[in-house]
C-alpha cells in the first residue's frame, strides 16, 4: 500500500542521513546498559545476537532487522523486527517492568518492536516516551485496551498495532492527536462504533482498521482530504457507503454489512487504485464507470446485489489488472476491453459469456433484482434529508383507506371470551415463526436482533423487506378476489402470507424512473410506521426494471388487523357484544396514543390523517389500531403535486403553524370518534355531529343524571360519573370550532388516563387501571 511504503521510505531516509552525521559518535554508557537490558529480557533473540556489552550500538550497521540510530549522544530510533511466528515470551516476561526499561531512553522519537512475542498490556508510561513520532509494535500479543496516556503523545505521526490482540473501543482521544497521519489497528479485537472524533484528523493518510468488531457507520470522512487508504476489510461496518473525500488511493470494504447503492461521488474518485467492495449486500446498478476509472488497476465488486446490464462496447481503464464481478446479479454481455489480458472473474451472475455453466439464466438476476430491497439505515445524512424534500401525500381515499375495506372483508368474526383469547393471540405465533425463520446472517446482526427484541413487545416480525414472488403467492398473482380498491396513486390487495397472516398491500406504480436509492429515505420512514395502535408497516418490495434497474413499482406492505372497526363494537346494535364503558375509555386511550405516535413519536411527524371510526379496527384483544392514516411518500412518485401537504423544511417559518394546524385538524377528528364512543351511535355526517355535541354541551352543564342519560344506554349502567363527566368535556374541547383552542394530543391522553382510572377506582377501587 501507497502509504506504508512512503512512511518507509521516510524512516529508511532519515536514518541514512542519522547514520552518516553520526557515525563516529561515542553512546552514552547508560544507553547502551538499556539496550543489553531490553536485549534481556526480549530472551535474547537471534536477531540480537551480535549484540554484547562492548558493542558501539551506534555505529552498528543496520540491518532490516535491527537498527539502531543516533544523534548527537542519544539514541532516537530503535528498530527489532523479530521472526515472523515468533510465540510468546516466556512466563517471567513483564511487559511492565520491560517498558519501564525502554523510557530510559527518552529521546526516542522512532520505536519498532515488531514479532518479539511481547505479551501483556501495553503499560501507559510509554506514553513517557514523549517525543515519540512513530510507534510500532505490531505482530506481538499485547492485549487490553489502548493506554489514554497515549493522548499525551502530541508528535505522534504514525501508530501501528497491528496483529495483537487490543480490545475495546477506540477511545475519542484519538480524535485529538494533532498530526496523527498512520493509524494502523488491524487484526485485533476492537469492537463498538468508530469515534466521531476521527474526522478530526485532518492529516490522516491511511486508516486501517481491517479485521476487527467494529460496527455501525463509518464517521463522515469528507473533512479528510489527505486520506488515501481506507481499509476496513472484515468488520460489521454498514449500512451506508462511507463519505470519504476524492483523493482516495485505496478503498476496502469488503466483508462488511455495507447495503446501500453506491454514491455517485465515486466516479470522482480519479486517484483510485484499489477499490474492494466485495461480500457486502451492496444493491442497485452496477457504475460501468468503475472500469474505466483513470487511475485503477484492483476492482473486485464480487459477491453482492448489484444489478444492470454490461454492453460490449464499455471502455475500461488501461491499467487495469484485476476485475471481480462474480455473483452479483449483471445481465448482458462482458465488456470487450476486459477479454485481454486481465484476471477477470465473472462466474454467478447472468451474462451471455457463452459459458452456461458459470453463469444463470437471467430470468433468475431479473427476479433476484425485483426483491433487491433493503432494510434502511437510520441515521439521517444532512442535507440529503433536506434534498429530498418529504412529502406526506395524501394516499388516502382509494388506496389507504382501502385497509379499512380489507379488514371487513377478512373480518373473521369470532366470539371468543376474552381470557383465552390472549393465549391464542395469532399474531404471538407469527412473531415465532418469522424468528426463528431468519437466516443466521441476519441474526448475527446486532440491530436485528434489538429490533425483534423490540418488536417482541409489538408482537410483530421486524420490517423487512419482502420478494416479488412473496407478494404474487401472497395475493394469488394479484387475483382479482385479492383486489381491494384503486385510486390515482395504485392499488390495495389483501393478502395472505406463508405464515398465515394477512397483510394490506399497497402497490404504487412509477411514472418516471428512479433507482431504488431514491427511495431509501422514504422507506425508512415508511419502516417506522410502527406502534402498538396503528396498522403498522411490515415492510416493502421493490420491482425494477432490468435494462437499467429503475423502480416500476413499490409495494407497500402492512399489518393487517381483522377484528371489526370500532364502530362496529359501539354503535352498531346488532352485530356484536358492544364494548363496556372501561372497554371504550381504553379504545379512545389506543387512538389517542396511535395519533400521538404519528405525530410526534416519528420525525417528520405525520399529520393530516383524517380519522375515522370506520378507520380504528380492534384486533382479537380489542386494542385499537388507527388503520389509515396519511402515508409519508414523495409527490413525484405519483406526479400528485397537488396534494402535497406537508414538507420537511423546518427553516420554513409558515411550516410550524401550518403542522399545528394539522395537529388539530386530527384532534378533531379524534373528537368525533370519542363523541361516537360516548353516545354509541353511528354519527354519519357534520350536522349529526354538530346536533349531538350541542345536545351534549348542554348536559355537560347540567346534572349527573342528565349526563349520564347522553351516555349510549348500553353502558350507561358501568359508568362512573367522574370517568363520564372527564370524557364528554375532553370530547368538547377536541370539538371545539376554533382549532386554537382545542386541546394537545397529549392533554387529550391526559384526560382520557384521568378518566379510565376514575372508572376503575370506583368499579374496582382494588385494581389499577392498566391502560396501554
Ligand atoms: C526467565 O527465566 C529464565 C529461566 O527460566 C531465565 O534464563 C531468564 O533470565 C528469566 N528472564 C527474566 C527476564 O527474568
Ligand atoms: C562483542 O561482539 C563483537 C562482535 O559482534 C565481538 O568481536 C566481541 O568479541 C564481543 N565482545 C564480548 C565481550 O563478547
Ligand atoms: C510496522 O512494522 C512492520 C515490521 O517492520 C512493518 O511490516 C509494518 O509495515 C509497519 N507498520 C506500519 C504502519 O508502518
Ligand atoms: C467490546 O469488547 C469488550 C472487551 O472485549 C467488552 O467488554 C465489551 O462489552 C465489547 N463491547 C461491545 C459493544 O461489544
Ligand atoms: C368491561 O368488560 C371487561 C372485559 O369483559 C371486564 O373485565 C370489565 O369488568 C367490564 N367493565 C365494566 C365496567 O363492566
Amino acid at each position: 500500500m501507497v502509504g506504508f511504503q512512503k512512511s518507509a521510505v521516510v524512516v529508511l531516509v532519515s536514518l541514512i542521513i542519522s547514520l552518516s552525521i553520526n557515525h563516529s559518535e561515542q553512546i552514552q554508557s547508560s544507553q547502551g546498559q538499556t539496550l543489553i537490558r531490553i536485549q534481556h529480557l526480549l530472551n535474547n533473540p537471534s536477531v540480537l545476537s551480535t549484540w554484547n556489552s562492548s558493542t558501539d550500538f551506534c555505529s552498528l550497521d543496520p540491518t532490516s532487522s535491527v537498527s539502531v540510530v543516533c544523534y548527537q549522544d542519544t539514541i532516537t530510533q530503535l528498530h527489532i523486527i523479530g521472526n515472523k511466528g515468533r510465540s510468546l515470551l516466556p512466563r517471567n516476561f513483564s511487559m511492565e517492568s520491560f517498558v519501564t526499561t525502554l523510557v530510559s531512553l527518552p529521546t526516542l522519537k522512532v520505536l519498532t518492536l515488531s514479532s518479539l512475542g511481547l505479551w501483556g498490556s501495553l503499560p501507559g508510561k510509554i506514553a513517557r516516551l514523549s517525543y515519540l513520532e512513530i510507534l510500532n509494535i505490531s505482530s506481538n500479543f499485547l492485549y487490553d485496551t489502548i493506554p489514554g496516556e497515549l493522548s499525551s503523545l502530541s508528535t505522534l505521526q504514525s501508530l501501528a498495532l497491528d496483529d495483537n490482540m487490543f480490545a475495546g473501543e477506540l477511545p475519542h482521544w484519538l480524535g485529538s492527536l494533532p498530526v496523527l497521519s498512520v493509524l494502523s489497528l488491524r487484526k485485533n479485537m476492537f469492537n463498538g462504533t468508530l469515534p466521531d472524533s476521527l474526522s478530526n484528523l485532518e492529516n490522516l493518510r491511511v486508516l486501517s482498521l481491517s479485521h476487527n468488531y467494529f460496527r455501525g457507520e463509518v464517521p463522515d470522512f469528507s473533512r479528510l482530504t489527505n486520506l488515501q487508504v481506507l481499509d476496513l476489510e472484515d468488520n460489521d461496518f454498514g449500512t451506508e457507503f462511507p463519505q470519504l473525500g476524492n483523493k482516495l488511493v485505496t478503498l476496502i470494504l469488503s466483508k462488511n454489512k455495507f447495503r446501500d447503492g453506491l454514491p455517485t461521488e465515486i466516479s470522482s474518485y480519479y486517484q483510485l487504485e484499489r477499490l474492494d467492495l466485495s461480500n457486502n449486500n451492496f444493491v442497485g446498478p452496477f457504475p460501468l464507470c468503475l472500469l474505466a476509472l483513470p487511475s485503477v488497476t484492483y476492482l473486485n465488486v464480487g459477491s453482492n446485489k448489484f444489478t444492470g446490464m454490461l454492453f460490449e462496447n464499455q471502455s475500461c481503464s488501461g491499467e487495469l489488472k484485476f476485475v471481480d464481478l462474480s455473483f452479483n446479479l449483471l445481465t448482458g454481455h462482458l465488456p470487450k476491453c476486459l477479454h485481454s489480458k486481465k484476471t477477470v472473474i465473472s462466474d454467478g451472475n447472468c451474462l451471455e459469456t457463452g459459458d452456461d455453466q458459470s453463469q444463470k439464466p437471467v430470468s433468475f438476476c431479473r427476479n433476484e433484482a425485483l426483491a433487491v430491497g433493503v432494510i434502511p439505515h437510520m441515521k439521517n445524512r444532512e442535507g440529503r434529508s433536506s434534498k429530498a424534500a418529504i412529502i406526506a401525500l395524501g394516499v388516502i381515499g382509494g388506496v389507504v383507506g382501502g385497509i379499512a375495506l380489507v379488514t371487513l372483508i377478512f373480518l373473521l368474526v369470532r366470539k371468543v371470551s376474552a381470557s383465552k383469547e390472549i393465549k391464542k393471540y395469532p399474531t404471538r405465533l407469527i412473531l415465532e415463526d418469522a424468528s426463528t425463520g431468519y437466516p443466521s446472517k441476519l441474526l448475527q446482526d446486532a440491530r436485528y436482533i434489538s429490533q425483534t427484541i423490540r418488536l417482541g413487545a409489538l408482537g410483530l416480525p421486524a420490517y423487512r423487506s419482502f420478494s416479488l414472488e412473496e407478494i404474487e403467492e401472497a395475493t394469488n398473482n394479484f387475483e382479482s378476489s385479492a383486489f381491494v380498491g384503486e385510486s390515482s396513486q395504485g392499488q390495495m390487495y389483501k393478502g395472505k402470507l406463508k405464515d398465515g397472516s394477512y397483510v394490506a398491500i399497497i402497490c404504487l406504480k412509477m411514472k418516471r424512473s428512479y433507482s431504488t436509492q431514491t427511495f431509501m429515505h422514504h422507506i425508512e420512514l415508511i419502516s417506522k410506521l410502527r406502534h402498538k395502535h396503528l396498522a403498522s408497516a411490515l415492510g416493502h418490495c421493490f420491482e425494477c426494471y432490468l435494462d437499467d434497474s429503475s423502480v416500476s413499482r413499490i409495494f407497500l406492505i402492512f399489518e393487517h388487523v381483522s377484528n371489526g372497526n370500532l364502530r362496529s363494537w359501539v354503535s352498531e346494535r346488532h352485530s356484536r357484544q358492544k364494548l363496556n364503558w372501561t372497554q371504550r375509555l381504553a379504545a379512545a386511550i389506543g387512538v389517542a396514543k396511535g395519533m400521538q405516535f404519528l405525530h410526534t413519536g416519528i420525525v417528520p411527524g405525520v399529520y393530516a390523517n383524517y380519522l375515522k371510526i370506520t378507520d380504528v379496527q380492534l384486533d382479537q384483544n380489542l386494542v385499537a389500531k388507527i388503520s389509515s392514516y396519511n402515508l409519508p411518500l414523495l409527490a413525484e412518485i405519483t406526479g400528485q403535486v397537488g396534494r402535497m401537504t406537508s414538507s420537511a423544511g423546518s427553516k420554513n417559518p409558515a411550516r410550524f403553524v401550518q403542522t399545528n394546524q394539522e395537529a388539530k385538524a386530527d384532534v378533531y377528528d379524534f373528537g368525533i370518534i370519542l363523541l361516537e364512543i360516548i353516545v354509541g351511535r353511528p354519527l354519519e355526517s357534520r350536522n349529526e355531529v354538530d346536533a349531538v355535541k350541542d345536545q351534549l354541551q348542554a348536559a355537560i352543564a347540567s346534572d349527573a343524571a342528565t349526563r349520564r342519560s347522553m351516555v349510549d344506554q348500553a353502558v350507561q349502567r358501568g359508568s362512573s360519573i367522574q370517568s363520564v363527566k372527564t370524557t364528554m368535556e375532553i370530547c368538547m374541547r377536541c370539538l371545539n370550532k376554533n382549532p386554537g383552542d382545542r386541546p394537545s394530543v397529549e392533554d387529550v391522553l391526559w384526560n382520557l388516563q384521568f378518566a379510565a382510572q376514575s372508572q376503575s377506582a370506583e368499579v374496582s377501587p382494588s385494581s389499577p387501571a392498566q391502560f396501554n
